[in-house]
């Protein structure tokens, strides 16, 4: 008898092709989030899980679905999954690490230069009919190159940021990071650590693209903000909760900061109206990885982790490989 897994959201036909080759496969056809009710309904008698970054596992979700082995996300972030939960319960649980790294910096990287920039408004300006002469400050924006790029969260995505900062436009870099970097790797980088008061007092434009948890949640609100350069830009690729949009809102409205870039949202898809109204505020729908050839590496990655975890091989990434050992 086959074993049989959810596909918790419509997904390409290579995924669906590549789990039925072992499995039987129950794929949701649509994209809309499954609510958690219908989720546990869906999972029951399940032993294994593809899902994404909107369907959230708990421990309560574990607990009806006792039958359930293996959680792959496709996705790198896994703040939607009760990791400690799973661990305790046997259920291995993996992501989808490395294949969106240089994919998710050139968006990060675009966003900066989108906001310092001010590009959106141009374009905004443009199409309405505002475009009428040429002023000497006319959507002037702020300098990039030769500035100073200050990264919040120095992982892969960070560095892959830090080398398009350092090396295509001439920026010093300098970051925050739960662990310092190597020396040889902070070399590599010519990345400076700096606490994150300083961090936030140095750079002209800030990066966010540290983990979400319960201890990053809203680490930038207005004390943080208050301490940046008034000409500064702040982007936010992470996760929407990292920062207190209200308190942003408040210091865009007063120019306490000059710009702020965001792919994510607390609550997304639902945008905090404070943030709508604003013209200094690049708004896009949570992109930074979406290329094809990034999304499918996602998606096939998140297969070939579900098929190994259920056949007895080991998992391409693992985020809590004890369970394999146990
Ligand atoms: C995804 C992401 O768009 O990988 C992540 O953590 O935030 C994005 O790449 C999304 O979560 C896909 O499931």
């Amino acid at each position: 008898m086959k074993k049989k897994v959810l596909v918790a959201r419509r997904s390409p036909a290579a995924v669906i092709e590549r789990l039925a080759a072992h499995f039987e496969v129950d794929a949701v056809p649509d994209d809309r989030v499954l609510p958690p009710d219908e989720l546990r309904a869906r999972l029951q008698g399940k032993a294994g899980a593809y899902i994404t970054g909107t369907e959230r596992i708990t421990a309560e979700l574990l607990d009806a679905c006792p039958e359930l082995r293996a959680v792959c996300t496709m996705s790198v972030g896994y703040n939607h999954i009760d990791l400690a939960a799973c661990t305790a319960r046997g259920v291995l649980v993996t992501n989808t690490p490395d294949v969106l790294t240089e994919t998710t910096a050139d968006f990060g990287f675009a966003l900066l230069m989108t906001t310092a920039r001010r590009m959106s408004e141009g374009e905004r300006l443009l199409r309405d009919g505002g475009w009428k002469s040429w002023a000497w400050d006319f959507l002037a924006g702020a300098e990039v190159h030769g500035t100073t790029l200050g990264i919040l969260g120095m992982g892969r995505i960070g560095q892959a940021i830090a080398r398009r900062g350092r090396f295509g436009f001439g920026m010093q870099v300098v970051y925050h990071n739960r662990s310092r970097l190597a020396a040889d790797t902070e070399a590599e980088l010519g990345a400076r650590y700096l606490a994150k008061d300083e961090l936030l007092r140095q750079a002209d434009h800030l990066v966010l693209v540290l983990p979400y948890s319960a201890e990053a949640h809203h680490c930038i609100g207005a004390a943080e903000i208050a301490l940046m350069k008034p000409t500064a830009t702040l982007v936010n690729i992470a996760r929407g909760g990292i920062v207190d949009e209200d308190a942003l809102a408040a210091a865009l409205r007063e120019r306490r900061i000059a710009a702020a870039g965001l792919d994510v949202f607390e609550g997304e898809p639902r945008v905090n109206p404070a943030l709508l109204t604003l013209p200094n505020v690049v708004l896009t729908p949570h992109i930074a990885s979406a290329t094809l050839p990034t999304r499918q590496a996602m998606a096939l990655l998140a297969a070939d982790n579900l098929v190994a975890a259920l056949t007895g091989a080991t998992p391409p990434t693992p985020l809590n490989p004890q369970v394999l050992s146990a």
